[in-house]
């Protein structure tokens, strides 16, 4: 499988010297550093950088909001950024949405940076351009697309993160075999979790995404099998995320995975081998139990999905491994049934 990386993004050996390469290249008339409290501690010392203002917010999903967006606006404009500075991102899944979404709306745009820190956002958030924020609890409710000026993917920043956080990111690397690559499944399959080579998967994995991305940039139609294991995902995440045991991303996702995999094989475009063949996979990796909500406590988060329509709560779900279907109406029946 060869590698289909987009344009703006680096898999860097040296993230000093292409940094300063990016910046010499954007000629900003001032630089500013968004991290959180995580990042500044174990990334930041890393960049070699001058900068005009480090911003700092705190760290996790309860943060994306407009309130911490307005303190990032506040700290641009309080050193007078203009149109021609330059923000960069230096964290996971959070600081690139959030700080991309502050850039690109900050005096109609800004350029940004995002060195990714996190293995979910090198191999999720890095590609696509998606941005936001999390409005009235609802996931990525307020957003625009813009691809970042630069991205710059760094494997050494993966040896600051624990086990759970790399597990989470795995499953999008996961999904991505799953909806279009048998041989990129193929080679999951081939090592265990402690044995893999994330210099060689991510590339691999951030191509699947990328050729996904250039089919469909603004998720009109394909893009979408991006968001397989993301509706019940979505669901379970929103559910658990103020409960004493909040679910990382891709854990939801693994749940995600497993349960539309069986919403799959009852809509008769998954075979009930194959859904037992994946969902083991991921059993697998993740020893995960959970105590599922029943279908009514998840159903207000199923049905604000950005996917759905007047018609009702669509899916993406898998045909076989390496092919996904997307817009699959899925009748409120079947879901009770599974998330019983
Ligand atoms: N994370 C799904 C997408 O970028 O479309």
């Amino acid at each position: 499988m060869s590698n289909n990386l987009p344009s703006y993004l680096d898999i860097s050996k040296d993230i000093n010297s292409d940094l300063s390469n990016a910046i010499e290249t954007l000629n900003p008339d001032k630089i500013a550093i968004l991290v959180d409290e995580n990042t500044k501690k174990y990334c930041l010392p890393h960049l070699h950088v001058s900068i005009d203002t480090l911003i700092e917010i705190q760290s996790g999903e309860q943060h994306k909001t407009l309130e911490t967006c307005s303190h990032i606006w506040h700290q641009l404009t309080a050193i007078e950024c203009s149109r021609k500075s330059l923000l960069i991102n230096l964290g996971g899944g959070v600081i690139g949405d959030m700080g991309g979404f502050a850039a690109s709306t900050y005096k109609r745009g800004m350029p940004f940076i995002n060195i990714p820190t996190t293995l979910l956002s090198q191999v999720d958030a890095s590609v696509g351009g998606k941005l936001g924020i999390d409005f009235e609890g609802l996931k990525n409710h307020i957003g625009v697309f813009q691809d970042p000026a630069r991205v710059i993917i760094n494997t050494e920043f993966l040896k600051t993160l624990p086990k759970r956080e790399l597990k989470s990111g795995f499953a999008e690397i996961i999904k991505h075999a799953l909806i279009r690559s048998t041989e990129q499944w193929e080679y999951l399959n081939r090592y265990s979790f402690e044995e893999i080579n994330w210099d060689e998967i991510i590339p691999k994995s951030i191509s699947i995404k990328n050729e996904v991305v250039q089919e469909d940039p603004l998720e009109g139609g394909i893009r979408k099998v991006l968001n397989y294991g993301h509706t019940v995902g979505h669901a379970l995440e929103s559910y658990f995320l103020n409960s004493k045991t909040p679910l990382l991303h891709g854990e939801a996702i693994a749940w995600g995975m497993i349960l539309e995999n069986e919403i799959a094989v009852i809509a008769g475009l998954l075979s009930k081998g194959e859904s037992e063949v994946i969902n083991g996979f991921i059993r697998s990796v993740y020893d995960i139990n959970l105590e599922l909500p029943a279908y009514e406590l998840l159903r207000s988060h199923l049905l604000q999905d950005k996917k759905n329509d007047a018609q009702g709560i669509r899916f993406s779900l898998l045909e076989k491994i390496g092919a996904c279907a997307h817009g699959v109406l899925v009748e409120e029946t079947v879901l009770k049934d599974i998330l019983k």
